[in-house]
């Protein structure tokens, strides 16, 4: 399926390709690998974010590919519920709580504590191969539910944002910073370098924004999983950075990491109680959309991060088949 779209791409839509688009039937999309359901969403959704170039973005609104996305979605939203399991019920003003709670660090087993402590440096670059996929355009995935958010809490939202976005310090963007952190490793820097490479795991992770991002109606599960990237986030980072310092990585190498360990504590009580708290309090029929973002953001995350340590674990790459850290 995913070879189907990348060579749709190479040129604006014809009837043929249209056709073929349309004549994929649901029970073909039941029977897809886990890798070529993600790579295809992927895929799909990179449209809404240019990220194919000028030829590819005649496909955006094609009606053959917009139909093919929903059916692939369908799989995908019930594949995202079974994650998710039974959601317990919160009570709006636990909320915040609720989900501090939920995003806090945990003792045991944890990719941060391994990656400040024991990963090679090609382990590390592997993670940043994972990350790729998302902080090379850290923010723009959840800019999309702005419009769609009123009142209660829509100036935090935009607060995190425009932090995200460097608060108008040319090259302190996030995504800039990242690609800072992969051009002093010697990596790839263009968005897309490693999409190919990463596993499943890692591009449902991606995919699930864009998925609350492209609906309205899951508006309070974008919150969610705004607040979950937000929360604990400031611990995680400063192990990432510990470890690259370790690894010794040039200060500019671990200046993302940096960032965040400052910017994610205030972040976090940004999200939780002054973005999410007061969205749920004017919209209390959204919270349990709410906590279903944020459990399934929770567990997709916890997954992405397991796959990375256990293959680690057995001595093996945790990238798709062969592929190993290209170094640019
Ligand atoms: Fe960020
Ligand atoms: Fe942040």
């Amino acid at each position: 399926m995913s070879e189907i779209l990348i060579r749709a791409f190479q040129h604006p839509p014809e009837a043929e390709d249209e056709s073929a688009l349309e004549a994929i039937p649901a029970s073909e999309i039941e029977t897809l690998s886990d890798e070529d359901l993600q790579l295809s969403l992927f895929l799909c959704y990179g449209l809404q974010y240019c990220l194919f170039g000028e030829t590819a973005q005649h496909w955006e609104w094609e009606t053959s590919l917009i139909g093919l996305r929903k059916r692939l979605e369908v799989r995908f939203a019930r594949e995202l519920r079974e994650t998710a399991g039974q959601l317990p019920v919160v009570d709006v003003e636990k909320l915040p709580e609720f989900l501090m709670d939920l995003g806090k660090p945990s003792p045991g087993r944890s990719l941060s504590r391994y990656l400040k402590q024991d990963a090679t440096m090609e382990q590390f670059q592997e993670f940043l191969m994972h990350r790729s996929v998302y902080s090379l355009m850290e923010a723009d995935h959840h800019s999309l539910v702005i419009p769609r958010v009123r009142g209660g809490g829509k100036p935090a939202l935009v607060e995190i944002q425009a932090d995200e976005y460097g608060g108008g310090i040319p090259g302190r963007l996030h995504s800039q910073l990242f690609e800072l952190t992969l051009n002093e490793l010697g990596m790839l820097t263009e968005f897309g370098s490693y999409f190919e490479d990463v596993p499943a795991c890692s591009l449902t992770t991606v995919n699930v924004i864009s998925y609350f991002g492209t609906y309205g109606r899951h508006r309070g599960a974008m919150l969610g999983n705004l607040a979950m990237t937000e929360i604990g986030s400031h611990y995680v980072n400063r192990n990432f950075r510990n470890g690259l310092q370790r690894l010794n990585g040039s200060d500019d190498s671990w200046l993302f990491f940096q960032e965040h360990i400052v910017a994610d504590a205030v972040h976090e009580q940004l999200a939780a109680y002054d973005m999410c708290g007061r969205f749920v309090r004017d919209n209390p029929r959204e919270v349990s959309d709410m906590v279903f973002g944020a459990v399934v953001t929770a567990e997709l995350g916890a997954r992405a991060n397991e796959h990375m340590l256990s293959s680690w674990e057995r001595g093996e790459s945790s990238l798709r088949g062969a592929a190993s850290v290209a170094a640019g």
